[in-house]
């Protein structure tokens, strides 16, 4: 075994291989084994490396290399075992070998079933790149972004290849719209993080093969992967996102209701009804969104002209009545001669390719359509031009659509010729980094033609696109099933840093009905994007649609998320720090706590509220697990000891809701849409009979928080009760603070000369 080190880079070798382990830093360390491929890495931007100590051991049969929070051991054959500091197994390798499934099946069979449309699996087994580790009996497993099934994903098989599939999304599927290669481990209780760098179709098995091991595999690429340590689940959360980047602060507003269905978007007069009806129903709601058919004939950056006379005109009407326009955007651009966008492209050979030269045809909406070749700079930076268009008309932001990517005329093959950077690429390569570079491009042109932090919503979506874009989890149903998993699936997107995310409310496809989209409203409710859409020719699902008491009650939940905007937004804050999400399993907050490690149906919104939504068709009432800790019932202020299940009664319009008590809480006052010029008055709510509470003020809009133009206020509710401004960079601190314990209410009023709350 050969051993060379250069300050904290290593390369182990023996006479077949040889791997590189570099030390990022103390909790983060890459393997990396050279396949012959060339390119940077999508997920992660910049150099991540800091200077770490590290220790080096080295035998003849063994090197060990040690920093303050792992270790890593090599043996002869290049085996790598990783161990926390204590010395307690993390990661291992399996050193036997793999034994696929035995499907009972041979390929006359296997056509056969094919034919009536059953999907067998593949066994993986033609994949160039294999990683297999021991798994231990006591081992969960979370993250992977937005696969479908349960919080933990032991004894299922995923695949990374973003896939557009409007069939029900059950557990059964492998694969969804998002490739984030990043797999939370917890063995023993003892957490870890896997990220596979590589943007070829890939694979995991956790457990579900065997039950002694778990494996990653990759059609092709170099074996490229990270392993992440921490001394709690938060922290190894906190080490991925350091590495492949967080949430930006949105703007305030984005955190406001959003209404949206294909396709309000055909007329005008149809957005302004739907405008009115929010409006005159006292349904607060801050952006309407526009499906396709706003464009002239599904063109990207067109306007359709018959059914509106000034696109920019009726965008500033609707700015008035407190609604922003949000609409879509297609990467298929469509193979028209007259159109300037697929002209520009042609003349300057910015789409992607057949092997022999030719434009690559595909159909999406525009019916025939080609594809931006968003792998080079000078294509990025042409869209984002383009996005002009969409900023002079005064919209809000860019709803990134159809970007795995889509195409309607069977899959694109794998040898299309896409670009990575400067260097020829194909299609294998490129196609789950597609959405992501659409994403990185759009984000780029709303900064640089708005000047306002960019609002993307995106459906595809490569590990590290938290940075430049929101995600939504794309065409789900009208099924309780999938409301069910909304939580799950939300939770590991989470984990898998995408704070920023959302599910179409009521359901996209299929009718829904009046309870489910109550239901549905409740769980969603605490979701970062709040959006309720819907499919041409699925029933109404607007709030209204139901008539009373559905219009009620969604009526009193998005009440309640206006009052928590500012609460919502403090945890974005908090995230851009930590990479923490703000809807989050209990598992994240309660590690140790067994009950939680596979709980599907309660969630955490931050450290201080705890969400038991009623899933499930005709149920009023449900079972309800505290962990340890005091928690006050929301609506009742009963008290009740953590570490057991309560049963709740839950009526149709009410969300089991529960918060830690000795918490504070921002109370914004009622509005029906988010202004964030409106920055007199505060109030702070106390649940319980003492707390402390950091909040986090600005302009809500721009990038002047990054040159220090924000406040940080500590609130501390006990007997002697202060407002205390900690950081004070932005020019409008509240004219009055209010806080609301049980002693009743008291008023500070800010005192400009000594820049201190006095109590009024
Ligand atoms: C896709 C999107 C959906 C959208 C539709 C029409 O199915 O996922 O949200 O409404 O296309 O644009």
């Amino acid at each position: 075994m050969e051993f060379k080190q250069e300050r904290q880079t290593f390369w182990v070798s023996n006479s077949s291989k040889k791997i590189k382990i570099s030390v990022l830093t103390p909790e983060i360390i890459r393997i990396f084994e050279d396949h012959g491929e060339t390119g940077n890495s999508y997920a992660i931007e910049g150099n991540k490396e800091i200077k770490t100590k590290v220790e080096v051991e080295q035998s003849k049969k063994q090197i060990i290399i040690r920093t303050a929070a792992l270790h890593l051991k090599v043996d002869e054959d290049l085996h790598i075992d990783v161990f926390n500091e204590k010395d307690q197994p993390l990661i291992q390798d399996y050193l036997g070998k793999r034994i696929p499934l035995d499907r009972e099946i041979n390929s006359e069979q296997k056509k056969l079933a094919e034919e009536e449309g059953h999907q067998i699996a593949s066994d993986q087994k033609g994949s160039q790149i294999l990683v297999i580790k021991k798994l231990a009996q006591d081992e969960q497993f979370y993250g992977l972004g937005d696969k479908t099934g349960f919080l933990n994903k032991r004894g299922y098989e995923y695949d990374n290849w973003n896939t557009d599939n409007p069939e029900p999304h059950v557990e059964s599927f492998t694969k969804l719209y998002k490739s984030i290669p990043f797999l939370i481990g917890m063995k023993n209780g003892l957490p870890y993080g896997l990220f596979f760098d590589n943007s070829y179709k890939s694979h995991f098995d956790l457990g579900k093969e065997n039950s002694n091991y778990y494996f990653y595999s990759a059609v092709q690429g170099n074996l490229d992967y990270y392993v992440i340590g921490g001394k709690d689940l938060k922290e190894v959360v906190s080490n991925y996102t350091y590495l492949t980047g967080r949430v930006p602060l949105p703007q305030k507003w984005t955190l406001g209701y959003q209404q949206s269905r294909w396709s309000y978007s055909v007329s005008q007069k149809e957005v302004q009804q739907i405008a009115d009806k929010l409006r005159e129903n006292d349904l607060p709601c801050d952006v309407i969104h526009l499906d396709i058919d706003y464009m002239d004939g599904y063109r990207a950056f067109t306007w359709r002209k018959d059914n509106y006379q000034d696109p920019k005109k009726f965008v500033q009407k609707m700015r008035k009545e407190g609604f922003r326009i949000m609409p879509i955007i297609d990467p298929g651009v469509k193979l028209d001669k007259n159109y300037p966008i697929y002209q520009e492209g042609i003349k300057k050979g910015y789409f992607v390719k057949n092997p022999d030269g030719s434009v690559y045809v595909n159909k999406v909406w525009p019916g025939d359509a080609v594809y931006p070749d968003f792998g080079r700079k000078e294509v990025r930076d042409w869209w984002a031009k383009n996005v002009k268009y969409l900023v002079d008309i005064g919209t809000c932001g860019v709803w990134n659509d159809m970007n795995e990517p889509a195409s309607f005329n069977g899959a694109l093959p794998d040898d299309i010729a896409f670009s990575d950077g400067k260097q020829r690429s194909t299609h294998a390569k490129m196609h789950n980094v597609y959405g992501h570079n659409m994403d990185k491009a759009t984000y780029e042109g709303l900064k640089k033609y708005s000047g306002k932090r960019p609002y993307v919503i995106t459906r595809a979506a490569y590990a590290g696109t938290q940075k430049y874009s929101t995600v939504w989890t794309g065409d789900n149903q009208s099924l309780w099933g999938h409301l069910q998993m909304l939580i799950p699936q939300m939770c590991n997107l989470g984990m898998s840093g995408f704070a920023f995310a959302g599910t179409d409310i009521g359901g996209f496809g299929a009718d829904t009905t009046s309870e489910l989209l109550i239901r549905w409203l409740e769980a969603a409710i605490f979701s970062p994007l709040l959006r309720n859409h819907a499919s041409v020719g699925t029933r109404a699902q607007e709030p209204w649609s139901f008539g009373q008491p559905t219009l009620e009650i969604y009526r009193k939940y998005l009440k309640l998320r206006y009052h928590l905007i500012s609460y919502l937004y403090d945890n974005f804050y908090q995230e851009t720090k930590t990479g923490l999400p703000i809807m989050r399993p209990l598992v994240l907050n309660f590690p140790k706590d067994r009950k939680v490690r596979t709980l599907n149906d309660e969630f955490m919104v931050g450290d201080d509220l705890l969400v038991a939504p009623v899933v499930t068709e005709g149920q009023t009432e449900r079972a309800v697990y505290l962990p340890k800790g005091d928690w006050l019932d929301f609506w009742t202020g009963s008290e009740y000891a953590g570490n057991t299940s309560i049963l709740v009664k839950a009526g149709l319009d009410k969300l089991p809701l529960f918060i830690e008590k000795n918490t504070i809480l921002p109370w914004d006052e009622s509005s029906n849409h988010i202004d964030p010029k409106k920055n007199d008055v505060i109030t702070f709510r106390l649940f319980g009979d003492h707390g402390n509470y950091i909040h986090y003020q600005d302009d809500g809009e721009d990038f002047a928080y990054q040159n220090g133009q924000f406040n940080l206020y500590k609130i501390t509710i006990s007997q002697k009760n202060t407002v205390e401004l900690t950081n004070f960079g932005y020019n409008c601190p509240y004219k009055k603070v209010v806080l609301l314990s049980e002693n009743g209410r008291q008023e500070f009023i800010f005192d400009q000369r000594d820049k201190i709350y006095k109590l009024a």
